[in-house]
């Protein structure tokens, strides 16, 4: 018999139980509009093109000239990775403290995934700790906006041009977030976005591709929508490529259409309240909120999070987080998960055993994930997160929170 797993639970499910001093991101706020646009779908006799009016919608607010709606941004980054159409073996650097779904169309694509490693003391990579990873297999770099701290964009975007790559976005986190006044998303070839129900602009599930890239967006289309078929006259359909049937469902697009309506005032809130959370918490010696460089003028932030200092504690970063929970931050837990070279033991073992695209060819060398990026490894070491950071905290709950981390420090100070 096979033995029994607990699986993986997402969305409202994987907070169930979640309670404390402070909100919890469910049941969300969802714009007012939501059961007006839902209505007018079913009462269309699902004839109208509500998922056409969200891309339409999104992508005047983005400033960008497409968007194409999926069902989420584990399938729009795996239908980017599709239309970019690099070849088995080819290299992609990507961020290693991420989420599974940056992952996933790399991994189904036969691409390798580079994992470049943190900044010190930052959640993302940086041009500095990309360049070493290229080789002349690497073909794109995709970073991750991770917690909703954008990454240092322009001296990445020049190294990329310099070596002729594509570097394209994950910007799940960082909805609506701005980089030096421009808005996440739109600042390299195309970008990922997430509104499952979790997310800062949360729905029930879904995720958008934008693109300025005119013939980057019809690919996209073509493999992500049209199942790569084309119509022959006289014959029907005729699939000359392997594609995908990503749409976003419309009833989800009235959701997200509603959700868009709200956002802008959401994130506005959520960044104001991170930077006042960030600097009460900042005050307690031995805790280090995650940084926000000045370059980050919209915190879009999703999740919040601290490190701490092992040397200022007693206890371990499993137990300071534990006491953060018990002493009521919902949710309140490590990050350790979120290393992707760690958490897909797949790519190990795929590495280590020459699985194809690892066997040479396609590959021109070995890789190794067990021990990769080190500086993000020891960065979740000590790393405390609480993904319930939404739109309803206030100047109070900050307070509240600053107090209790300050309690549970004073605790265990040596
Ligand atoms: C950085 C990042 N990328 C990708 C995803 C996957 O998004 P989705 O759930 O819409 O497939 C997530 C979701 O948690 C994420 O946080």
């Amino acid at each position: 018999m096979t033995p029994k797993i607990e699986r993986a639970k997402y969305g409202p499910a994987a907070h169930a139980g979640e309670t404390g001093r402070l909100p919890t991101s469910f049941p969300r706020t969802v714009g007012p509009s939501a059961m007006k646009y839902l209505q007018e779908y079913v009462e269309s006799g699902l004839t109208c093109d509500m998922t056409g009016r969200f891309e339409k919608a999104l992508a005047e607010a983005l400033g960008v000239r497409h968007v194409i709606a999926t069902p989420g941004c584990t399938p729009a980054l795996a239908v980017l990775a599709a239309a970019f159409g690099f070849e088995p073996g080819d290299e992609i650097i990507v961020s290693p403290i991420t989420d599974y779904g940056t992952l996933q169309g790399l991994v189904r694509e036969n691409y390798i995934p580079v994992f470049a490693d943190v900044a010190p003391g930052s959640v993302n990579m940086s041009a500095e700790t990309i360049e070493p990873c290229i080789t002349d297999r690497t073909r794109a770099i995709l970073c991750v906006h991770k917690t909703g701290i954008v990454c240092d964009m322009d001296p990445i975007n020049a190294l990329a041009e310099r070596h002729g790559l594509i570097v394209y976005e994950d910007a799940c986190q960082a909805v609506f977030g701005e980089y030096k006044g421009r808005l996440a998303g739109t600042l390299a070839r195309a970008a990922g976005f997430s509104f499952d129900a979790e997310k800062t602009m949360g729905s029930d599930v879904g995720g958008a591709i934008a693109t300025n890239d005119d013939d980057l967006a019809e690919r996209i289309r073509f493999i992500g929508q049209s199942r790569g078929a084309a119509m022959r006259p006289g014959f029907g359909r005729l699939h000359t490529a392997a594609g995908y049937a990503y749409r976003m469902p419309n009833c989800t697009a009235a959701i997200c259409l509603a959700q868009l309506e709200i956002i802008r005032e959401q994130v506005a809130h959520r960044d104001r309240m991170v930077r006042l959370l960030s600097e009460l918490i900042g005050r307690v010696p031995g805790v280090t909120p995650v940084p926000i460089p000045d370059y980050v003028n919209v915190y879009s932030c999703w999740m919040f999070g601290m490190n701490i200092d092992p040397a200022a504690f007693r206890c371990t970063t499993d137990e300071f987080a534990q006491q953060l929970a018990d002493a009521g931050v919902p949710g309140a837990g490590t990050g350790r998960y979120y290393l992707m070279p760690a958490a897909c033991t797949f790519l190990e073992a795929s590495a280590r055993n020459k699985v194809y695209p690892y066997s040479m060819p396609p590959a021109s060398r070995e890789y190794h994930y067990a021990e990769a990026c080190p500086a993000a490894r020891e960065f979740l070491e000590t790393w405390i997160r609480w993904s319930t950071f939404c739109e309803k905290y206030r100047g109070e709950d900050c307070e509240l929170a600053a107090e209790i981390v300050g309690g549970v420090a004073e605790r265990n100070r040596v």
